[in-house]
């Protein structure tokens, strides 16, 4: 079977550790169709349009994609693509598994965390005026549908995945009525799920608490920019943003893509890791089926690290990212060589 992915491999590092990832998909012996498009500043250039109809074709009838990070301009300019594709295709959770990799050096060994982030409003509706010269208001959308969906969403995933507790983090004590609606709809949708403890904590305690003691911590649920910051913090706790992945999930589709950006101060260099957007990849495996891949290049994955000879610059090495992703690609092959071996 071939399974055709819609393919963003985004700008800054992004085309470089997309690129490493997609060969080591192909490796795999997993065929894929890849339809590849550009997005952001690169897409205007080409089409006029920063997601140009044919990408969304494509998502629409793939409904699968794989996307690399793509820049957004600060403080003025176009709206962000990567928030935007979000609210199109309604991919409305935003999955960030945190843990750490073997012989990875960090603070925290062992940490095993996951952040839920509702992807489609608050902060992110991206609704700004300036009211008088001086003076701007900007919009915190919270919605009983929206915080519901997500509530569900992380409750169902921890119940079929045997996760033991889910936290609501917010700041409901200053934004009484907007984070108080999201508190009010998780804790509702709580009592469903009477096997799963329920926390609730406030933001800037939760800060806190994940660099004194991440592991009280499970499962962690907010809205959409507490989301943003504590993936950030999160993926400090276990190596940096050279290692995290994420997916954002909706009913209908499902972008896979790391919690990193663009990078633009190590991009065109090749010394990027691309870990993080192949961890992404291995959760589009999973998503699609392909379970043995996964494994496979989650395997690789372990045995490169625990080598540590072609490791990328931000984890201690000195290898480049292609070099790392021909590591990678030589690992799977060993394995496979050792299985045929085991089994004649
Ligand atoms: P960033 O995540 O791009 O970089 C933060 C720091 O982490 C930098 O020092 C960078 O070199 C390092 N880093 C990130 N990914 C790495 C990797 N794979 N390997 C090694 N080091 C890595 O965050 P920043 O600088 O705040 O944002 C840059 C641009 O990316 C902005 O335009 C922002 O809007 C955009 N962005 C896009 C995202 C997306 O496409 N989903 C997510 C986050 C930011």
């Amino acid at each position: 079977m071939t399974h055709k992915v819609t393919l963003i491999p985004g700008d800054g590092i992004g085309p470089e550790v997309v690129q490493a990832a997609v060969r080591i998909l192909e490796a795999t012996g997993v065929k894929f169709e890849w339809e590849s498009f550009a997005a952001g500043a690169e897409a205007f250039e080409k089409y006029h349009e920063y997601i140009p109809k044919e990408l969304s074709a494509s998502i629409e009838r793939t409904r699968v994609g794989l996307k690399g990070p793509v820049t957004t301009p600060i403080g003025g300019g176009f709206a962000s693509i990567n928030v935007e594709l979000r609210k199109r295709f309604e991919l409305f959770a935003n999955f960030r598994p945190i843990r750490n990799l073997p012989h990875i050096p960090t603070r925290y060994p062992g940490v095993d965390l996951i952040v839920v982030r509702e992807n489609t409003e608050g902060l992110y509706s991206g609704i700004e005026h300036e009211v008088v010269p001086g003076v701007v208001e900007s919009l915190k959308i919270i919605t009983e549908k929206a915080s519901t969906r997500i509530s569900r969403f992380a409750f169902e995933y921890a119940r079929k995945n045997q996760r033991k507790k889910v936290h609501s983090i917010h700041k409901a004590n200053i934004m009484k009525l907007s984070d108080g609606l999201f508190l009010r709809c998780s804790r509702n949708v709580s009592k469903e799920y009477p096997e799963i403890t329920y926390g609730e904590h406030i933001v800037d305690n939760t800060c806190m608490q994940l660099v004194m003691n991440p592991y009280q911590y499970d499962m962690l649920l907010m809205e959409n920019l507490y989301g943003d910051i504590l993936s950030d913090l999160c993926a400090g706790l276990v190596g940096g943003l050279g290692l995290v992945p994420g997916a954002n999930f909706g009913h209908e589709c499902a972008i896979f893509e790391a919690v990193h950006g663009s990078a633009p101060d190590i991009a065109g260099k090749d010394i990027a890791n691309p870990t993080a957007v192949l961890r992404s990849a291995l959760l589009m495996l999973r998503h699609i089926g392909e379970h043995e891949a996964a494994l496979k290049i989650r395997n690789a994955i372990d045995e490169v690290y625990r080598d540590r000879s072609k490791l990328t610059r931000d984890v201690g090495g000195t290898a480049g990212t292609s070099e790392f992703a021909d590591t990678i690609i030589r690992a799977m092959e060993t394995q496979s060589a050792a299985a045929t071996e085991e089994q004649a």
